[in-house]
């Protein structure tokens, strides 16, 4: 990381707008000496001590993640290790009934009876399998996001869960990172907010709560900035882009409450991010007065030593815990080297005792001294699972997910009479592809496939057929011909393409963002059929669309939808609920764009009208997204009027008052999704060519015309200085209201 120096008051000074008064007076109390846990302390051995700051997968998770890893405890050594005290917890174990049996054992016959904790990956629902993370956040609707959380915070604490590690939080803006998915995109001001819902939705009002989930914000930090994409690579990103790109969305989370983070398996400019003192000492605990705990990610503390920042296992422990990494994950590493590392004096007592007493504080907070059985009642989990509410809030979401990139001649909505449909794709009737990545205990095969949510939009009688055409990645012999004949004997063809589930997530990066060859191929054959098409896309990630599938009149972007993912499709597709998406992520013209975002930096050169020589700029494609941040279409047509000022200049303690009128010249009722986006014209360190700075939703009837407002003080307007200060300057700027990251009329003020 560069060593640039900076000014910590000033930088505190930034942060203030995200740090509520709520979170201070949170951490004082926090931080306030609990005569109990100092009780505890001074009894534990430093084998117990070290137990405290060890996490386990749990035995009843599925198989073994890396098979070359530490041996991982098996049932029976699990229930021996909770009755001697020897695990702060375990994760990804679903199962209620063991869970309590390894508290029972914790509580009855460890020394200390001190409790576990249980944490899992609750990354978009459980059994109720709410949108991929990128989906729901194309709602644009942190709001939405909260609801979500909390209705996944229902089902997994049944399950026998006190803990989630999410919300994944990196900013991700290289498509070809499967992780993408994970996340809210690739915008810090949309990142951060849905951050803060997702952390208040989990955790509720009340931590101790049967219902509650305690948030990990992760991955603490710059994972999302991973070289070409590739997953577990290097990360080289400045100091200044850490901090006005990626760390917003920890601090919104911090702020909303999280009292956990979780480090990750990249480095940053050769310190890998589990040994990083200045991310969680310097940043984490100094800066920002952090008072939670930090885990590691998955034996990301051994991984320093592949990564060659450590000699061996021992080295690799005094590095990450010195640097402030509290608790291994998934792994023993601690156990077996913090103790003697204390002993031998390498380490202070007093530093073990600081994490302890951090995890002991958790435990604490989440009421599980108080009540260790909490959220381990195996009666609960099948009332809880998959309720109605849950199912209607997933449907809801999978509809607000959905992306109307392209809309001519009015394709879309399609009638659901009179006109005889061909669905083909490798997913119309397929489940196994409806909940995507990272859905642990997710019910595949109780999930609404495209077919079933079709038919049961249209009368029995209605004239549609399902053909797959191909397998996602191969060809099946004659699908072609068998989808192109569909096509033929159907008034319009709806293609649905994509990827699978695997192909995005966690070690899913690819080289080429694009449709497989087979479903492209198919797409071509249908196209050439000359019936009228709608595409609808399924992607953890966004496409770089070519042929058939760019062309087609009517495109569709809906990512991986969970349970309700067919009836969620039909909504849209027959016009029962109108599109209201909009895209988190940018979407190129070709994959070697990438990265490729909205929010970049002005060159020197930039291209100006049709002068394209020596200018930034690849000779093949334009630099234009093919569909921008923020864009998404409704069945209307929506005219944005002047973006007006309140003031042309702002001061110091004012504020400015941007508004515009927006008019719905269609037949059809709209959802709008209205934008604020700045452009700050010179700055100490070049400021992006547009920045998010605010959304508002307005419903808009057939011919209304309604007025948004939004408001901007100073402090909206810091960005992070050469000193690393974050501050506003004087200085003009360029402000719009839009309908995306490329739309609007332009206005321009100064703030004094
Ligand atoms: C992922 C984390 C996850 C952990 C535990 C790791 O491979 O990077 O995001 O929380 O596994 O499942």
């Amino acid at each position: 990381m560069n060593g640039r120096a900076f000014s910590r008051r000033a930088f505190l000074a930034g942060s203030v707008a995200l740090a509520p008064v709520a979170r201070a007076l949170a951490q004082a109390r926090a931080q306030a000496p609990d005569p109990h846990i100092e009780d505890l302390l001074r009894q534990m051995t430093l084998e117990e001590k070290a137990a405290q700051l060890t996490i386990f997968r749990s035995p009843t998770a599925s198989a073994a993640i890396n098979p070359q890893g530490p041996h991982e405890p098996t049932r029976e050594e699990a229930l021996a290790d909770a009755g001697r005290g020897m695990a702060a917890g375990y994760f990804n174990g679903f199962d209620p009934a063991f869970n309590r049996a390894l508290q029972q054992r914790a509580v009855e016959d460890s020394r200390l009876r001190i409790p576990l904790i249980f944490a899992g990956d609750v990354i978009h629902g459980l059994k109720t399998t709410f949108p991929i993370p990128l989906a729901e956040a194309a709602s644009f609707d942190p709001e939405l996001c909260r609801r979500t959380a909390r209705a996944s915070a229902e089902e997994a604490s049944a399950l026998g869960l006190h803990w989630t590690f999410a919300p994944m939080v990196d900013i991700a803006r290289d498509e070809r990172w499967g992780r993408v998915m994970e996340g809210a995109g690739e915008d810090p001001w949309l990142g951060a907010r849905i951050a803060a819902a997702r952390v208040r939705g989990f955790q509720g009002d009340d931590l101790r709560a049967e219902n509650s989930l305690l948030a990990c914000p992760k991955h603490f930090a710059g994972y999302g900035g991973v070289e070409g994409g590739m997953e577990y690579n290097s990360v080289e990103i400045s100091e200044t882009a850490l901090r006005q790109v990626h760390l917003p969305p920890f601090e919104a989370a911090f702020a909303a409450g999280a009292l956990t983070t979780m480090t990750g398996f990249n480095d940053v400019a050769g310190v890998p991010s589990t040994a990083d003192r200045h991310l969680l000492t310097e940043i984490l605990r100094e800066e920002w007065r952090f008072p939670g705990l930090v885990v590691s990610d998955f034996q990301s503390v051994r991984e320093l030593i592949p990564h060659g920042f450590a000699a061996d296992e021992e080295d690799a422990v005094l590095k990450a815990f010195t640097a402030g990494c509290d608790v291994a994950l998934s792994d023993d590493i601690y156990v077996r080297h913090l103790p003697a590392l204390v002993r031998d004096g390498r380490l202070a007592e007093a530093a073990l005792d600081q994490s302890v007493r951090r995890m002991l504080r958790l435990k604490k907070a989440s009421g599980l001294f108080a009540n260790p059985y909490r959220s381990l009642d195996p009666g609960r989990a099948a009332k809880a699972a998959r309720r109605p509410e849950a199912l209607a809030l997933a449907r809801e979401t999978a509809r607000k997910s959905i992306v109307l990139l392209k809309n001519e001649n009015n394709q879309l909505p399609l009638p659901k009479t009179g006109k005889s449909l061909a669905f083909i794709g490798p997913f119309v009737s397929d489940k196994d592809q409806t909940l995507g990545n990272w859905s642990l205990n997710g019910m595949p095969e109780l999930a609404v496939s495209l077919e079933e949510g079709v038919r049961a939009a249209l009368s029995s009688d209605a004239r549609c057929t399902f053909t797959p055409g191909c397998a996602a990645e191969s060809e099946i012999p004659g699908g072609i011909e068998a989808a192109v004949q569909a096509a033929r004997e159907a008034d319009i063809a709806v293609l649905y393409l994509g990827e699978t589930g695997k192909m995005s997530g966690e070690s899913a990066a690819t080289t080429s963002i694009v449709i497989p060859h087979c479903q492209q191929a198919l797409a071509e054959a249908v196209a050439a059929t000359g019936r009228p098409l709608v595409v609808i896309l399924k992607h953890g990630r966004a496409l770089a669309l070519q042929g058939a599938a760019r062309d087609a009149p009517a495109v569709l972007c809906s990512w991986f939808l969970g349970s309700e993912s067919g009836r969620a499709l039909a909504d849209i597709v027959f016009g029962d609920f109108a599109p209201q998406g909009r895209l988190p992520v940018s979407f190129p013209r070709a994959p070697g764009q990438e990265p490729f975002y909205y929010d970049h930096r002005p060159t020197g050169r930039p291209q100006i009208g049709d002068v394209t020589d020596f200018t930034a700029r690849y000779r093949e494609v334009a630099n234009e997204p093919l569909f921008a941040f923020g864009h998404g279409l409704t069945f209307s047509v929506l005219d944005y009027g002047e973006t007006k000022l309140s003031a042309p200049r702002l001061s110091r303690d004012g504020a400015l008052k941007i508004s515009a009128r927006i008019v719905n010249r269609g037949g059809r009722a709209a959802h709008e999704v209205a934008q604020l986006y700045i452009h700050r014209r010179v700055a100490a360190i070049t400021q992006p060519v547009r920045q998010l700075k605010g959304v508002q939703h307005v419903a808009l009837a057939p011919g209304e015309t309604k007025e948004v407002v939004f408001e901007l003080r100073p402090s909206d307007l810091a960005y992070v200085q050469p000193d690393l200060s974050m501050r506003a300057d004087a200085g003009l700027f360029d402000i719009w209201i839009a309908p995306s990251a490329v739309g609007g009329q332009k206005a321009s003020f100064s703030l004094d």
